[in-house]
């Protein structure tokens, strides 16, 4: 494993993508401020000095995981782990995004790298608010530092890695079933009205349950609905 720390770059996930074939399984390209750093959607990811942006290949241990948004989801587990163990109150707002005080601190962009049919690599783009000043985001957004973190972007990562480590070979072991007990403790809209996008649908239930594969079960007055992909309103 490698960290690769760039002053500047257009996007990590888009430097990982063009260089993948030099990349490494579990090697990090992290920089200081990305240039065009992009979020879910096509939206702008707001990469201004003293944030932490990094991402991660994955390379092996990709045949037992049945999907990237499980990736995604033990990412967000990973950073919402490090965030309280420097003590703030944090929730994973299903799937990936880490908030604290109902504003956004973390959001996750995994991307899939295939050869032909055949899945070669896995970038898993995390951006987190450590210290900017700035941020220009339409979603209400929070710094760990405004939180009273004090720990640097440097150390921040060396925790969000070994959990997410920790917890991807667990993972592959196990599926996501040893992980989801905390997945839903960390889970901010549990039992809770939510307004979800599924692709063009706009759709309104109780955010009942996380399932053993990850997904939300989202009951729609009784109608039990299970969703792999989709954005939560907030
Ligand atoms: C989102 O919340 O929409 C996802 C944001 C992901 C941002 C990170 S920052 C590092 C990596 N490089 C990018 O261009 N995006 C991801």
């Amino acid at each position: 494993m490698a960290i690769i720390f760039l002053d500047s770059v257009t996007s990590t996930n888009t430097y990982c993508g063009r260089n993948i074939d030099n990349l490494k399984h579990a090697d990090i390209v992290r920089a200081r401020r990305q240039s065009e750093g992009r979020g879910r959607k096509q939206r702008i990811w707001s990469s201004e000095e003293g944030g932490l942006y990094f991402s991660l290949v994955l390379k092996e241990g990709l045949g037992g995981i049945k999907t990237l948004g499980l990736l995604t989801q033990i990412m967000a587990l990973a950073v919402c782990k490090t965030a309280r163990r420097q003590g703030v109150e944090a929730y994973i707002k299903w799937p990936n995004d880490v908030l604290s005080q109902g504003r956004k601190f973390c959001g996750i962009l995994s991307e899939a790298i295939f050869d032909g049919e055949k899945l070669k690599a896995v970038i898993i783009g995390t951006g987190v608010n450590v210290s900017q000043d700035k941020i220009n985001s339409e979603k209400p957004s929070i710094t760990l530092r405004s939180l009273g973190v004090k720990k640097d972007a440097e150390k921040l990562l060396e925790d969000i890695i070994a959990n997410f480590t920790a917890d991807f070979s667990l993972l592959n072991r196990a599926g996501f079933e040893p992980l989801r007990a905390l997945y839903k403790e960390y889970f901010l809209y549990l039992g809770k009205p939510v307004t979800m996008r599924v692709f063009d649908e706009e759709l309104h239930g109780i955010a009942e349950d996380i399932d053993e594969a990850g997904r939300l079960v989202l009951n729609e007055g009784g109608k039990r609905r299970l969703i792999e992909i989709g954005d939560m309103d907030f």
